[in-house]
């Protein structure tokens, strides 16, 4: 998608052909800063300090922190050193781990001398594939968008709330939820997104906002709590979020408050979509609710804030009492009797096992 009115990706190999240039998210959107990778070591970094984030993001930054791994060591002990330092990086987005066996599969069977040339042929297929699955959620939900505007009277805004970044920056191109959002743009229709801020690392407001803003897309910023009087007063014809991980059964764990905004979906009777890479789904959790690890992050990410000063300064500022305790889980988790459909590269599913494992058969025989 655009920044300045230049198409980038999130992530890159860059014209070196072995190190990685990736956006550094956390300087968004007061610095457009590039960060090169050089390591594995630089890759779990990334991911673990959130330069990058997203889970297909996540997945792809750590496909390339492999190949840059079997650079340094490509003996099967370096193999299992990289898988073992890349799959902690972060608990809950399964497409870390995802990539990181897709990599394993690929180079285990290599002789040492090859693994790195194809590490980095695999790496970049992830990539790419990551780019074809998101054209497809964009079709797919570019249908759920036609449908409502075709209910509404002509030249009506279709309007959309997200939440977090579920945009190109949390995949290499187009993202989940922004994607058919970003198709809809570029075929004419009237769209509008109200955009989450996303406490307490405000994605929404920082990424999502400035990614949309950027891409021409119209939008809003609104706190956190907003949703739920939006959608009572019609102001919401449709959510779409996206997710980290997708249980068999159907739940959704995706950034902390999505959970709130589908129950206020639900009570209002607003369609609560997730759109999902099939690279998303665990189907080896039975129990989104039960058995998906919620992250929890440092409590400064609770106490502090950071922003741009008047005078141009970035400056990070405590906003709770000195020793008040914080907590910050960083995901929750949607039951899928609260999801009216999951969006897709290979359409639109109810959010149930049946339909799951009838749509990506593939990876339930991974899974076992
Ligand atoms: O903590 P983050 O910023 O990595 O969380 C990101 C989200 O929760 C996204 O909504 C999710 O990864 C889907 S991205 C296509």
């Amino acid at each position: 998608m655009k920044v300045d009115g230049k198409h980038f990706r999130s992530i890159w190999r860059e014209r070196d052909g072995w190190s990685v240039g990736a956006i550094d998210q956390r300087r968004l959107p007061h610095e457009f800063v590039v960060a090169r990778l050089t390591s594995c070591e630089d890759a779990a970094v990334a991911i673990r300090d959130m330069l990058v984030r997203g889970a297909p993001l996540i997945g792809a930054t750590a496909a390339y922190g492999m190949a840059l791994a079997m650079r340094e060591d490509a003996s099967d002990a370096g193999l299992k050193r990289a898988y073992d330092t890349l799959v902690v990086a972060r608990p809950t987005a399964i497409n870390l781990k995802w990539a990181l066996d897709e990599m394993r599969t690929t180079l285990a069977p290599i002789d040492s001398p090859e693994r790195a040339e194809a590490a980095y042929a695999r790496a970049d297929e992830i990539v790419e594939q990551d780019v074809e699955i998101n054209r497809g959620i964009a079709g797919n939900g570019l249908k759920l968008i036609e449908a409502i505007v075709a209910k509404k009277k002509p030249g009506e805004t279709v309007n959309v709330l997200t939440h977090c970044n579920a945009g190109w920056l949390a995949t290499v191109d187009w993202g989940t939820a922004t994607a058919p959002i970003y198709l809809a743009h570029e075929r004419g229709i009237k769209i509008h997104v109200w955009v989450d801020e996303t406490r307490p690392r405000n994605q929404g407001a920082s990424l999502t906002a400035w990614e949309l803003g950027h891409h021409g897309v119209p939008h809003t910023v609104i706190p956190d709590n907003t949703g739920g009087h939006l959608m009572q007063h019609g102001m919401v014809d449709l959510a779409i979020v996206g997710t980290d991980r997708v249980a068999a059964n159907g739940d959704v764990c995706n950034k902390i408050g999505t959970y709130l905004k589908a129950l206020a979906a639900h009570d209002n009777n607003v369609p609560f979509y997730v759109a999902l890479p099939s690279p998303t789904i665990d189907f080896t959790v039975d129990d989104g609710i039960r058995d998906i690890p919620i992250e929890q992050r440092s409590g400064t990410e609770v106490t502090d804030m950071t922003g741009r000063t008047a005078d141009g300064r970035l400056e990070t500022v405590r906003i709770v009492p000195e020793g008040s305790p914080v907590a910050n889980y960083a995901f929750d988790v949607t039951p899928a009797r609260l999801v009216t459909g999951l969006i897709t590269e290979r359409g639109v599913l109810k959010p149930d096992r049946a339909s799951l494992a009838a749509a990506f058969p593939e990876r339930i025989a991974t899974a076992e």
